[in-house]
């Protein structure tokens, strides 16, 4: 009994303790988490009653399709007599019970997804988004799902044994989560909100996510450019994987700029050939210097020709959006900065215009656009040294792969600060030659 208890407390431990050697928590979102509440609400004869919650605290980490799916080991041998607003993957092994009426799932170790929204049947409340969560600060009314299940079959404690070793792919893997604590029970409002109801009893987990624990390559890069230098500073070679030398290799997808051809050589390639290598790349352009303001703009560019990113999200470090900020084709959201000196925004589409980042093929290059106009603080503001560029970015919470900062565009030769009047000079000039054309 005692090694069936203890092994994932020590497991959790183990995690934290590797977690703050090796930086597998966000530092600008280090509260989030994805909390699993299970509440028993009400006995029944041979059983409970219980609604299970997912909530999704992260910031900016959403669920994307296909959905989540949450496991769990019974402690004894309890079956899910009946569910509504998800489904167990497999109904197991009921080959006891003989009656008309069999458990919904009798497997030890059940996997539960989420209905459709378009399931019209066994729904219950705040179910049924097909397992997507929204990031919190997006859009919290979507963050969160409920399921309900009645389980019988507990055994000798009227009030059941929490479920073990749960574990969250939310879709892929990467998440961990702590055993089922006990704590105060939910509250649930009755008499349309008149009445405090507590449930019976509540076990809550959280589940966090590391990247190191995913173990996945890198997503995304960054290249940067400026209005006072025509070169760009591309991707680092290599960001997200190598591209092989040969030619014919069918390890990414080979397009020719010249006839916009793209041949797939291998069903298994889904990235175009780059030097990066990376299915998304950002690109921040210092566009404009003005006397008060600054432009900048912002493209996303999706080079994986398999999928769409839906609901995308891009979130930059950097000191100028500490001053206000207009942005034009995106949603966007100051996030709180922890202590940091820079400011920290979100940025996310617009929904039926460019909330969804399309994959590129042979007719188009999937990007979503946008300009950002920043007030300057005179105190701060620099046209050198790269103060321009930004410290950090993510797409869709994965941490962007930046250039070195003895890449980033230099300042044309002789001159140390390209400050506004340069703008308010060329602007003059091409008014003295419109008066000139005019007279
Ligand atoms: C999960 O997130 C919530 C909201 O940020 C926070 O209150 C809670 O402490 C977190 N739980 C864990 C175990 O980190
Ligand atoms: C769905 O509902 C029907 C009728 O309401 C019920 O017979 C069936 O067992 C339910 N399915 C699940 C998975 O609980
Ligand atoms: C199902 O469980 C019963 C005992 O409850 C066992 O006799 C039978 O072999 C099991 N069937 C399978 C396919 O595992
Ligand atoms: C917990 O789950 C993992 C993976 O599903 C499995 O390998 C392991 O045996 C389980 N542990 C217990 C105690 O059930
Ligand atoms: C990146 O790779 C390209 C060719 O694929 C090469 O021309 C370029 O010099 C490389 N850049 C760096 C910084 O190594
Ligand atoms: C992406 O969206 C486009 C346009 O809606 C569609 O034609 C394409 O099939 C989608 N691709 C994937 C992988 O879903
Ligand atoms: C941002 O703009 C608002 C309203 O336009 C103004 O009240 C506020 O002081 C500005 N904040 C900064 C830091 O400039």
């Amino acid at each position: 009994m005692v090694h069936r208890i203890y092994p994932p407390i020590l497991k959790w431990t183990l995690f934290i303790a590797l977690c703050t050697l090796s930086d597998c928590y966000d530092p600008l979102d280090p509260n989030g988490n994805i909390t699993v509440t299970f509440d028993i609400y009400q006995r029944t004869d041979n059983g409970y009653l219980a609604r299970v919650t997912l909530q999704n605290y992260y910031l900016y980490r959403h669920i994307d399709k296909p959905g989540w799916k949450l496991g769990w080991t019974w402690a004894n041998n309890e079956v899910i007599w009946s569910m509504s607003g998800a489904i167990a993957t497999h109904g197991g092994n009921c080959s006891s019970y003989s009656g008309s009426e069999r458990p919904h799932s009798c497997k030890k170790d059940p996997i539960i997804v989420d209905l459709s929204p378009d399931d019209s049947q066994n729904r219950s409340e705040h179910c049924c988004r097909g397992g997507l969560l929204s990031a919190s600060s997006i859009d919290p009314s979507n963050a969160f799902s409920s399921f309900e299940l009645e389980v019988r079959n507990l055994g000798d404690n009227p009030l059941g044994q929490a479920p073990n070793n749960l574990t969250l792919m939310a879709p892929g893997p990467g998440y961990t989560c702590s055993p089922f604590l006990e704590t105060n029970p939910s509250v649930s409002l009755d008499f349309g909100g008149l009445r405090q109801v507590p449930v019976l009893r509540t076990w809550k987990s959280a589940c966090v996510y590391s990247s190191f624990v995913a173990n996945t390559l890198p997503v995304c890069c960054v290249s940067l450019s400026s209005f006072y230098n025509p070169s760009i500073t591309s991707c680092r070679n290599c960001s997200c994987g190598c591209r092989e030398a040969d030619e014919n290799a069918a390890s990414c997808i080979r397009c020719t700029l010249t006839t916009q051809i793209c041949v797939i050589y291998s069903k298994t390639a889904t990235v175009e050939c780059t030097d990066h290598m990376c299915p998304v790349r950002v690109h921040w352009h210092f566009k404009n210097n003005y006397m008060n303001q600054w432009r900048v703009k912002l493209t996303i560019s999706n080079y994986n020709y398999n999928k769409n990113y839906s609901n995308w999200n891009v979130l930059v470090q950097h000191p100028g959006f500490t001053q206000n900020a207009t942005t034009y084709s995106f949603n966007s959201a100051k996030l709180p900065t922890l202590g940091l000196q820079d400011g920290v925004s979100l940025f996310w589409g617009i929904d039926y215009y460019n909330s969804e980042l399309l994959h590129s093929d042979e007719n188009r290059v999937g990007l979503v656009t946008t300009e950002i106009l920043l007030d300057k603080d005179p105190n701060s503001f620099t046209v050198s040294n790269g103060w321009a560029f930004p410290r950090r970015i993510y797409f869709n919470s994965e941490n962007c792969e930046m250039p070195l900062p003895d890449t980033f565009p230099m300042l044309p030769n002789g001159s140390s600060s390209l400050g506004p009047t340069h703008c308010a000079f060329s602007l003059s000039f091409i008014l003295f030659f419109l008066a000139l054309l005019l007279l």
